[in-house]
């Protein structure tokens, strides 16, 4: 059941700085150590990330959700879904340029190993391209929730959203899952399809970030 004390709705482009930090703070022991593995990212870099945010809402049609409590206005958790579709309307799917141009690799942070972004980049998009091929889905790219805010169901509220609309389009959803994430996503419907490991230590790094890849079946009639 949602919990009633908190509210999720689209994050406003002016919001994007806010859920910049949220993100930021609570990636730091983990997506950090690959998007920052130099160091504390400084504000110039933090800027571009709230920027990107913001032309992700306005421009590109990036589903970003905020979940706020409603006792405080606090955002306590976030999410980051896209509906990976055909661009031809009434098309069922994606030409394989479309799956590629879906694929460019993003420019480094001043504090990113640049090979290692790519490795991450490289695992996540090789076995999207094996997993989905051409199909749309909605994709959930990143769901966080502050630490003092876990287990209210911020993460379920945010997971369901997507599941909705996915079912409403009558498409699978995809997620590369933490193993900390990966229950939760289960009882939402996802399957595990694979487990994959990124090995930091390849590039100065100290761990093996592991990712449980995930997807959820489609329910109903696909709609263009
Ligand atoms: C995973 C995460 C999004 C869950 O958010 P949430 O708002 O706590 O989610 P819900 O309250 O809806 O669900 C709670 C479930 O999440 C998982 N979870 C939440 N906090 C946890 C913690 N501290 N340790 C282990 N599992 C935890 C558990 O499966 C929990 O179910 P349980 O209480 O029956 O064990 C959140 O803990 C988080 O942001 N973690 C760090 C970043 C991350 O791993 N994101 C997922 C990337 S795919």
């Amino acid at each position: 059941m949602p919990n009633p004390n908190l509210q999720i709705s689209l994050l406003k482009p002016e919001e994007a700085e806010q859920y910049m930090r949220m993100r930021h703070e609570v990636f730091r022991p983990t997506v950090n150590n690959i998007l920052y593995s130099r160091g504390e990212p400084s504000e110039k870099t933090l800027s571009r990330v709230t920027e990107e945010i913001r032309d992700g809402i306005v421009d590109k049609g990036i589903l970003y959700i905020k979940c706020v409590d409603k006792a405080t206005g606090e955002i306590i958790a976030g999410a980051r879904w896209r509906h990976v579709k055909p661009g031809k309307e009434g098309a069922i799917e994606r030409t394989w340029d479309e799956v590629e141009a879906g694929f460019d690799l993003p420019e480094p942070f001043d504090e990113s190993h640049p090979e290692m972004l790519e490795g991450l980049h490289d695992l996540f998009n090789s076995n999207k391209r094996e997993i989905l091929g051409r199909r749309p889905y909605y994709c959930l790219d990143t769901l966080v929730t502050l630490p003092q805010h876990e287990r209210r169901g911020a993460g379920s509220m945010l997971v369901r959203w997507g599941c909705e609309r996915a079912d409403e389009a009558g498409v699978e959803a995809y997620l590369e899952a933490s193993l900390m994430g990966a229950p939760m996503y289960a009882r939402h419907g996802f399957q595990a399809v694979k487990e994959v490991e990124l090995d930091l230590r390849k590039w100065e790094g100290k761990e093996i970030m592991s990712f449980i890849l995930m997807l959820r079946p489609a329910k109903g009639e696909q709609t263009p």
